[in-house]
């Protein structure tokens, strides 16, 4: 090591889908999308510091139930970026986890936009930042996304972003479980319970004009995931949650990605604070976690980069 770098530290959002409509199952594997993302304030932070070879740690919301061998999402970006620039890939990383696992946010993706952004950093690669998507997309099709941060249309796998305009803060109520949903057998359950039909995946245009418009009312009415029924069938309480919120006055509420984490919109903080605080008296989830969106992609939080500030690294934090 070349320099006195002594740790880095990047932060990267979770995300919600606003929209997410699913194509049938291609050959490769992987479903066609068309999504509209919201990277929200609830944020995985990696840390990494010099080390003689490459090991992980994971603290935070949902840590024990993450794996630490080498399936990890941040160990295989990490592995990813040493073999894309001929580096020994040498850091000791650590997770501290902020985003629900399992819950259909991408937390693990997150994870490994952050790693991307935090080992260029430690290793001085320089990559820019076109090359960091791309290594993120080999990764999953998720992981681009947390890089990117704010709003943005996504179609392909969801991997293939182009960024969506958006005025306004939107608060979030998220109702989450404790049993997660894994992201291929929803999609398998999706297949096996008649999938898509053919024809053009599109987001609602009156969607995308809401979010230009800054209207929450309107937000709130367009809602919508294809993947939401196959939560729900996987997942039968899930209905209790979507009628405890409903009756709370949430604007909309929708399960984010693959679920099972049920988001209610609220016309403003206090009113999201008010719809938690309904799922918790109903005991209809877990736990709760307010938070809103749109909020910046992985960034470096420490040291702060050359030339500016971190921008506000302290940023907008969730709430219980
Ligand atoms: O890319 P990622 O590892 O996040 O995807 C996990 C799994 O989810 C894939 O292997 C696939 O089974 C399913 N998936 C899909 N269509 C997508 C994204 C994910 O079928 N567009």
């Amino acid at each position: 090591m070349t320099t006195s770098t002594t740790e880095v530290r990047v932060r990267a959002p979770g995300k919600l889908n606003l929209a997410l409509a699913v194509g049938s199952l291609r050959e490769d594997g992987y479903h066609p999308l068309a999504t509209v993302f919201q990277a929200v304030s609830a944020y995985e932070e990696v840390t990494a510091r010099p080390a003689d070879d490459l090991t992980l740690t994971v603290s935070g919301l949902g840590a024990d139930a993450v794996p630490t061998d080498g399936s990890n999402l941040a160990l295989r970006a990490a592995h990813l970026l040493a073999r894309a620039t001929g580096v020994e890939p040498r850091a000791a990383l650590h997770v501290r986890k902020g985003v629900p696992t399992g819950g259909g946010m991408a937390g693990g993706s997150a994870d490994a936009a952050a790693t991307l952004l935090a080992c260029d950093a430690l290793w001085q690669t320089g990559l820019p930042r076109a090359r960091l998507a791309e290594l993120a997309a080999e990764l999953g099709a998720d992981v681009p996304f947390p890089l990117h941060g704010q709003t943005a249309v996504g179609r392909g796998r969801g991997d293939l972003l182009t960024p969506a305009l958006s005025r306004g803060e939107y608060h979030w109520a998220l109702a989450l479980r404790a049993d997660g949903l894994s992201t291929p057998e929803v999609f398998a359950r999706f297949d096996a319970m008649g999938g898509d039909g053919v024809g053009e995946l599109e987001v609602p245009s009156s969607l995308l004009q809401a979010l230009r418009a800054g209207d929450a009312v309107e937000l709130g009415r367009v809602l919508v995931n294809d993947l939401q029924p196959v939560a729900l069938d996987l997942l039968p309480d899930l209905a209790d949650t979507f009628e405890v919120v409903r009756e709370a006055g949430a604007l909309g509420a929708l399960v984010s990605g693959s679920g099972p984490t049920v988001a209610a919109l609220g016309r403003n903080r206090q009113h999201a604070l008010a719809l938690a605080a309904a799922v918790t008296a109903a005991g209809v989830a877990d736990d709760v976690l307010c938070v809103v969106g749109p909020v910046p992609g992985a960034r470096l939080v420490a040291p702060v980069s050359r030339g500016g500030s971190a921008g506000d690294p302290a940023g907008p934090a969730p709430t219980r």
